[in-house]
């Protein structure tokens, strides 16, 4: 078999060969190489030839940058178009695609690799691990209300205000907060409804800002927000977007949203703080001829539940993973993030797909990360893959340890490495790619 990049004369071959993989990928324009696909760089992606000469697989990757905890910007390769005709799989020709991609990374001097797995059986043994998670939160809109903020009713109740308001939220003025921000804690700001294509680059902008300060995000690279112009984000259904501006009229969020026989669904709400949130929910739970909202791509520890008058309000549903991180230098992966907490952990890791070992000695001072190989004894044993897992703060060791993957040397090593790896806000992605 023979696996090299595609090139401007077999790029069509390509994007074939992924579409006969994926049976047809949904809603994806074929001619030309398609809109979607001509996105890719070419020379991140492979075409799998068998021996006759016939094209067989395909895997490619976007060229992101992940932000990791403390906000570092790292280059990681976004793995995508994986696919192998189905008269030709179970026969080795991902794995050689995968090894022969990471391979690739690898020179190229990037240490992470991330994807988004179709099944969640099948990068595991590849090195990657499920490391973001997100949620779906449905809210009626009669079960809407939204609590006075129990902060800020203290706050006023220590210097005499107006903004006295009742625990059920019943207090008459809540329902202006996206337009009059100073009685939920939001500053001031307006919303504004704009079809897509009279964005502009708001929404590249807004959501260049958000991304490089949550752990867990990804860039979306200038060329893909060019290719898409006049397109909603994710999906190619129309959509409207909703989007914030702060007091001054500087765009710092935004909602993309689409009504169907009421139902109001937010596809994706970007904000550059959790006021700027709010205020775009409550914008579309206001909305009229609307009986249920459906936010998408939720963080699954998202405050919009406890902002409601009734807990229940909001129901929480089809949490899944997101993003699988794969380690490829574990030394400078660990010292590229940012720590909270100071303490020192052995971590003695196997990467069975490329048959290396390591164990390293990380000591965390002041939010630094130093590691280094040791001989010591080690605090906990684990394959690269729950490395990869627990690499973002988004997934806890001792779960892993638990669950029976992670092995913990004694008793203090698992809540020691949970309080080591801990982030001050757990990962969150909701680019699809
Ligand atoms: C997923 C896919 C790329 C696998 O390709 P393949 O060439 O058959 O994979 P390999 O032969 O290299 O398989 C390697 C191992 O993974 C296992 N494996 C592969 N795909 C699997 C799947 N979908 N579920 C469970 N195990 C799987 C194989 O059984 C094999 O296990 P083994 O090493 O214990 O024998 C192929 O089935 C495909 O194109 N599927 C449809 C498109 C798709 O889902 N792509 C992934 C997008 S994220």
């Amino acid at each position: 078999m023979e696996i090299r990049s595609a090139t401007d004369e077999d790029f069509d071959v390509f994007v074939d060969t992924v579409h006969a993989a994926f049976g047809l990928f949904p809603g994806t324009p074929t001619d030309g190489g398609g809109l979607w696909w001509s996105a890719l760089e070419k020379d991140r992606c492979l075409l799998a030839r068998a021996a006759d000469g016939r094209p067989v697989g395909t895997a490619a990757a976007y060229p992101f940058e992940l932000t990791l905890p403390g906000e570092s910007l790292v280059p990681v390769p976004g793995v995508t178009a994986v696919g192998v005709l189905p008269s030709h799989r179970r026969r080795g020709v991902l794995t050689a695609m995968m090894r022969h991609q990471l391979a690739e990374t690898r020179d190229r001097g990037e240490f992470l690799s991330v994807l988004l797995a179709s099944q969640a059986t099948i990068y595991g043994r590849f090195g990657y691990g499920p490391a973001t998670y997100t949620t779906k939160l449905t809210v009626q809109r009669h079960e809407a209300d939204f609590a006075a903020p129990r902060a800020r009713a203290a706050a006023d109740t220590e210097s005499p205000g107006p903004a006295a308001s009742s625990e059920d939220g019943s207090h008459d003025g809540w329902h202006d907060g996206s337009r009059d921000g100073s009685r939920d804690g939001s500053r001031d700001g307006s919303v504004e409804v704009l079809r897509r294509a009279e964005c502009g680059e708001i929404l590249e902008e807004v959501y260049d800002r958000y991304r490089r300060t949550r752990p867990g995000a990804l860039s979306r690279p200038h060329r893909w927000w060019a290719l898409r112009a006049g397109q909603p984000p994710i999906s190619p259904a129309p959509r409207y977007i909703a989007v914030h501006r702060d007091a001054d009229g500087v765009p710092d969020g935004y909602a993309s949203y689409s009504v169907d026989s009421g139902t109001l669904t937010v596809d994706e709400t970007i904000a550059c703080d959790d006021t700027v949130f709010t205020a775009l929910a409550r914008f579309v739970l206001e909305h009229d001829l609307v009986t249920k909202v459906v936010f998408k791509q939720v963080p699954p520890d998202h405050p919009l539940r406890w902002q409601l008058a009734d807990f229940r309000g909001g129901k929480v549903s089809d949490e899944s993973d997101w993003l699988w991180v794969r380690l490829l230098d574990v030394p400078r992966a660990l010292t590229a993030r940012a720590w909270f907490t100071d303490g020192e952990l052995v971590l003695d890791v196997t990467d069975p797909f490329l048959g290396e070992h390591g164990r390293h000695l990380l000591t965390v001072r002041d939010g630094k990360a130093d590691c280094v190989p040791t001989d010591r004894e080690p605090d906990l044993s684990l394959d690269v893959r729950d490395l990869g897992s627990v690499y973002l703060g988004g997934t806890a060791p001792s779960t892993l340890v638990r669950a029976g993957h992670i092995r913990a040397h004694h008793p203090s090593a698992a809540p020691l490495a949970d309080a080591l790896f801990r982030t001050d806000r757990l990962p969150h992605c909701l680019h699809w790619f």
